[in-house]
C-alpha cells in the first residue's frame, strides 16, 4: 500500500562504492524482484529500504514521505532476511505472534491470524517448538509467516525460499503471491533464481555491479533483453557473431537475413543472441550457419542438440521430437527465427531491436 521511490541512491562501504546513483520506482501493490549475480548489491539495496544500512546519497520515499531518517520500526515493513533471523528464545507460535502483539491485537484475533499463517506455511505441527529444533527450511517458513501475518505496507524478502525443497518452493511462492495480491503489499523480492523471478514477479530489475541493467516485465526481459548480459542471465542464450551490411544481417557461411527494423542502421559488427528454441536445423545443403551435432539429449517432447559451429562456439538447440533424431556427428545447418532473435551492437551493450534504442539513436 505504498509506492517506493528511490532517487540517486549511493551506498559505500568505506571507499568501496557498491551502488552509485541508482533510480527506481516500485509501484503500489507491485511484486518487484531484484535479480542478479552474487555480490551485485541486492541485499545492500534491500537493507537501505528497510533502514538497516546507512545511506551515503540520494532519497528514499514511501509514497510522498521521505524515509531516509525514519527508524526501521516506524516503516511498517515485513522482512524475511537471507539468514532468516527468527527469535531463538521464542517458540514458533510466539515468533509469528510477535508483530501482532506489538500492534496490540485483541487476543482472539491474534490467535486466529497466527493459526491461519502457521497452517499456510505448514508449520502448525511445530507451533510450540523452539527454533533450534527446526530444520533450516522450517525456520525459513517461520520467518515468512512472521513477516506476512502483520500485513505490512512493504514486504522485503531476501532469498526467502532458498532452503526449501523444490515442491515446497513452488507451494510457498504461490502462497506469497496470493497473500501479496490479496492484502496488496508492495513487495521487493530478492532471488538468484531466474525461473522463480519470472514466475512470481510483476516487474524484474536485473542488476550487475550495483547498476540496474534492465527493468521490465518478465516477458519483456525474456523476449527483448536490453543488453547481452541480460540475455545471458535470463534463460539460455547462444551468441553468434554477424555483420550488418546494407540492412542485412550476415552470418557465416553466406547465411543472411533481412530485418525490417534494421534497414536504416549503419553497417557494423553484431552480436546475435539466439535462444535454443529460436534455431531451426536444416539439412540437404540448405543455406544456414554450418555446424556438426556433437551431443544429443532426448527429453520426450523435445530434443536438445549441442552443435559445434566452430572450435570455440558450441550452441544448444531445442527442437520438437516429432521427427526422427539426427545422429551425432551429422553435419547440419542452422537458420534462425528472425522475428524472435535479439541483435546487439558489437559490445553487446545495446539491443538494436528495442524501440527505446531507436528513441536514443
Ligand atoms: N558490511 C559490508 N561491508 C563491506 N562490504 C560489504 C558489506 N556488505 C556487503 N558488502 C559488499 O557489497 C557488495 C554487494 O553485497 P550484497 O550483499 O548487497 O550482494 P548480493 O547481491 O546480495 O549478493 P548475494 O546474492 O551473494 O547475496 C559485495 O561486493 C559485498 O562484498
Ligand atoms: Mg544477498
Amino acid at each position: 500500500m505504498s509506492k517506493i521511490i528511490i532517487k540517486d541512491a549511493v551506498k559505500k562501504y568505506g571507499d568501496n562504492v557498491v551502488v552509485s546513483g541508482l533510480n527506481v520506482e516500485i509501484g503500489d501493490n507491485e511484486l518487484f524482484t531484484l535479480l542478479g549475480p552474487s555480490g551485485c548489491g541486492k541485499t545492500t539495496l534491500l537493507r537501505m529500504i528497510a533502514g538497516f544500512n546507512s545511506i551515503e546519497g540520494g532519497d528514499f520515499y514511501f509514497n510522498e514521505k521521505r524515509i531516509n531518517d525514519m527508524a526501521p520500526e516506524k516503516r511498517n515493513i515485513g522482512m524475511v532476511f537471507q539468514n532468516y533471523a527468527i527469535f531463538p528464545h521464542l517458540t514458533v507460535r510466539e515468533n509469528v505472534e510477535f508483530g501482532l502483539k506489538n500492534r496490540k491485537y485483541d487476543k482472539a484475533l491474534m490467535t486466529e491470524e497466527t493459526n491461519k499463517f502457521l497452517k499456510a506455511m505448514q508449520i502448525d505441527a511445530f507451533a510450540d517448538r523452539l527454533p533450534e529444533k527446526l530444520s533450516g527450511g522450517q525456520q525459513q517458513r517461520v520467518a515468512l509467516a512472521r513477516a506476512l501475518v502483520i500485513k505490512p505496507d512493504v514486504l522485503l524478502m531476501d532469498e526467502p525460499l532458498s532452503n526449501l525443497d523444490a515442491k515446497l518452493r513452488l507451494e510457498m511462492r504461490r502462497f506469497i503471491r496470493k497473500i501479496q495480491k490479496e492484502v496488496g503489499i508492495t513487495t521487493v523480492y530478492v532471488t538468484h533464481d531466474q525461473e522463480e523471478a519470472m514466475a512470481i514477479s510483476d516487474k524484474i530489475a536485473v542488476m550487475k555491479d550495483g547498476v540496474i541493467q534492465h527493468l521490465g516485465t518478465p516477458e519483456d526481459i525474456y523476449k527483448r533483453p536490453k543488453n547481452a548480459f541480460v540475455a545471458n542471465f535470463i534463460g539460455t542464450s547462444n551468441f553468434v557473431n554477424a555483420k550488418l551490411k546494407a540492412g542485412k544481417v550476415c552470418f557465416s557461411d553466406e547465411y543472411e537475413i533481412s530485418i525490417e527494423a534494421l534497414k536504416d542502421k549503419k553497417d557494423q559488427d553484431l552480436v546475435v543472441s539466439v535462444r535454443p528454441e529460436e534455431f531451426v536445423i536444416v539439412q540437404n545443403d540448405q543455406v544456414g550457419i554450418r555446424g556438426i551435432i556433437k551431443d544429443t539429449s532426448y527429453l520426450g517432447m523435445n530434443t536438445h542438440y549441442f552443435i559445434e559451429l566452430s572450435e570455440d562456439n558450441t550452441v544448444e538447440v531445442i527442437q520438437e521430437s516429432a521427427d526422427a533424431l539426427i545422429p551425432d556427428n551429422t553435419p547440419i545447418s542452422l537458420q534462425v527465427k528472425s522475428h524472435k532473435i535479439n541483435i546487439f551492437d558489437e559490445r553487446g551493450s545495446e539491443n538494436l531491436l528495442r524501440c527505446d534504442s531507436f528513441e536514443s539513436a
